[in-house]
């Protein structure tokens, strides 16, 4: 399916590399090129954040709206904060939790050399150190922030292998480098610092409870009027092609079953996130699970995924929070969607 933004993207051949082609990679986006990268969460497609051509690119390689910001990644917390202010908090959760799947909005340091348009021209900035050996051996090759949204069409599912991003940006992007299948699996959590108290943009690969339990309550993107949210959390998101229906205790002959736990009875197709309803392995195989229904759905004669009831405590949170998502109605043709 193309978007309408498509007529911006030459087609490239796009190599594949491997860890021992780090340097290739890092060149690639010294030259404003791009290029797909795994992280413990998911694929990310980098950019260097500070060229304005490279970054437009990629808004169009990936049909993104360009008033979705970024986020920028750095080999370690010290480079990260020479792009942003960190208050208290932030040094206190980078030490604890970086490198890992969080990210920190703060606000952007004067003269910051990243590209505006990364940033959508807000005055904060997203920033976040990964766990993936590999990505952290790019980074330090290339030496300067690299954006990197999910390595997905907008609006779709997110890639947790470098096959989900080549079905998605073959021949639109300068290559992949292939670090195998993401530990993680979902998107880092979100941590808003740049307003008076901190607030959960997205819940994700560190438990928001984690968070906590370093610095105390946090407050949950629009829980009330007033607090932020993430631009790219406005609407339905992370959607695979069929609808998904929610909390299932039975599954229809037209249904894909989503399951955790015990399989429920009589679907035709099936993927198990966890059988013994573990959420971290049901976190790392969620988006495999969304691709093989959606790719074998019609085969079986289904056209909806009915998804088991998974409980909402840590990784939880996420996995309902993106299962959410993709059951949400799709009111906006993807190119309009975030992600
Ligand atoms: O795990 C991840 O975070 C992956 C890997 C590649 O690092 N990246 C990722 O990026 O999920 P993306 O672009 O798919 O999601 C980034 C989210 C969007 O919802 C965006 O609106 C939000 O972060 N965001 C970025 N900059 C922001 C800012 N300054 N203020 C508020 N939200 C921001
Ligand atoms: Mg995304």
């Amino acid at each position: 399916m193309e978007s309408r933004g498509d007529f911006n993207v030459n087609r490239v051949l796009t190599a594949r590399l491997t860890a021992e082609d780090v340097t290739q990679a890092a060149d690639l986006l010294r030259a404003g090129r791009l290029v797909a990268f795994g992280t413990e969460t998911v694929y990310g497609l980098g950019a260097d954040a500070c060229n304005e051509a490279a970054v437009a690119a990629l808004y169009a390689a990936k049909g993104r709206p360009a008033f979705n910001p970024l986020i920028c990644h750095f080999p370690d917390a010290a480079t990260a904060f020479r792009t942003v202010t960190p208050t208290p908090l932030a040094a206190r959760l980078a030490a604890r939790f970086w490198p890992g799947p969080l990210t920190l909005v703060l606000q952007r340091v004067e003269n910051c050399p990243v590209s505006q348009l990364a940033g959508a021209g807000l005055p904060t900035l997203a920033v976040r150190v990964p766990a993936q050996p590999v990505a952290l051996a790019l980074l330090r090759a290339f030496g300067g922030p690299v954006a990197a949204p999910s390595a997905n069409r907008s609006g779709r599912i997110s890639p947790s292998s470098a096959a989900h991003v080549l079905a998605e940006l073959d021949g639109r992007i300068a290559a992949v480098l292939d670090s195998g299948a993401c530990a993680v699996g979902l998107e880092s959590t979100i941590l808003d610092l740049s307003g008076p108290r901190p607030v959960l943009l997205r819940p994700g690969g560190v438990p928001v409870e984690a968070l906590e339990a370093e610095i105390g309550p946090i407050q949950r993107a629009g829980a009330q009027p007033g607090l932020p949210i993430a631009p790219g959390m406005l609407r339905s998101h992370y959607a695979p092609g069929l609808p998904v229906r929610l909390n299932a205790v039975s599954v229809e002959r037209d249904e894909a079953l989503l399951a955790f736990g015990p399989p429920l009875p009589g679907a035709a197709l099936s993927f198990q996130l966890s059988a013994r309803r573990n959420l971290d392995e049901a976190g790392a195989r969620l988006f495999e699970a969304l691709h093989v229904l959606d790719a074998g759905a019609a085969r079986h004669g289904c056209i909806r995924i009915a998804a088991m009831p998974i409980p909402a405590q840590g990784l939880g949170l996420a996995i309902n929070d993106r299962l959410t998502r993709a059951a949400a109605p799709r009111t906006l043709p993807p190119e309009q969607n975030a992600g």
